[in-house]
């Protein structure tokens, strides 16, 4: 069985104090973060991850500061103007996921072009969480059901929800050397396995994701069975 994971998620922490550190505004962090973000994409890529999500804005981040915000909107008009057709000349397939209600009508209009896009890329599925929140998500799902008079059993609910198109994560990455979900992937994230990196998200490069992977493979996944259950279970795959 291959070690790389399938399905890659990452909590982009530390843009913020990357920039403080170097007497830089705080949007001067982000915009570093788009070029780690695109190092990234590539190196999963290369590495034969098939999914990666991210979160770039979350329904929390409307209460930073007004600049940090139109800063954020910005450049996600930026990014979609300018890495999105490098992410399609790679063959990446580029989602958007999260409430579109409350952003401008012509970054609405830019998610829906860069997803038709990219629409039949195959190498990389990239999810771009963008005013987003795991409680949003789990809250939509269920009124979805409800309004179609749908009883919310957790199939159901898996099939609601806005990541429904891809397997859950495997591995949820968090850098800046925080350890919370802080409202990611609530419902998805329930058997990931979880790394914490204290590096800026600037800064996480190629050989960071190699000791996040590295550890991931070290990991024994137990979907809530014991050890020695996983072991006569591969055993018997083994022998098939
Ligand atoms: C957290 O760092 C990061 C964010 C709130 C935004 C992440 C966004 C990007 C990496 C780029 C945007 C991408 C697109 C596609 C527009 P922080 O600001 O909380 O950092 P801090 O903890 O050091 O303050």
């Amino acid at each position: 069985m291959s070690q790389v994971p399938h399905h890659i998620a990452i909590v982009m922490d530390g843009n913020g104090r990357w920039a403080t550190r170097r007497f830089l505004p705080r949007v001067a962090g982000h915009r570093q973060g788009v070029e780690s973000l695109r190092r990234c994409a590539r190196a999963c890529l290369e590495r034969g991850v098939a999914v990666l999500t991210v979160f770039a804005f979350s329904s929390e981040n409307w209460s930073r500061p007004a600049e940090e915000v139109s800063g954020l909107m910005e450049l996600l008009a930026l990014a979609l103007a300018r890495e999105v057709p490098r992410l399609h000349a790679d063959g990446v397939r580029v989602h958007f996921v999260g409430e579109r209600e409350g952003l401008s009508d012509k970054i609405r209009a830019g998610l829906a072009e860069a997803e038709a896009a990219t629409a039949g890329n195959r190498r990389l599925t990239l999810n771009i969480c963008f005013n987003y929140g795991g409680r949003w998500d789990i809250a939509q799902a269920a009124a979805r059901l409800a309004e179609r008079g749908e009883p919310i059993t957790e199939v159901a609910l898996d099939r609601a929800m806005a990541l429904a198109h891809v397997p859950d994560p495997d591995l949820l990455i968090r850098t800046g050397g925080e350890q919370r979900i802080s409202n990611f992937l609530l419902w998805q994230a329930a058997y990931s396995e979880l790394y914490f990196s204290d590096c800026l998200w600037p800064d996480f490069d190629e050989a960071a994701l190699d000791v996040a992977l590295a550890a991931f493979a070290q990991r024994e996944r137990r979907f809530g069975k014991t050890s020695e259950q996983l072991l006569s279970h591969n055993a018997s795959h083994a022998r098939a």
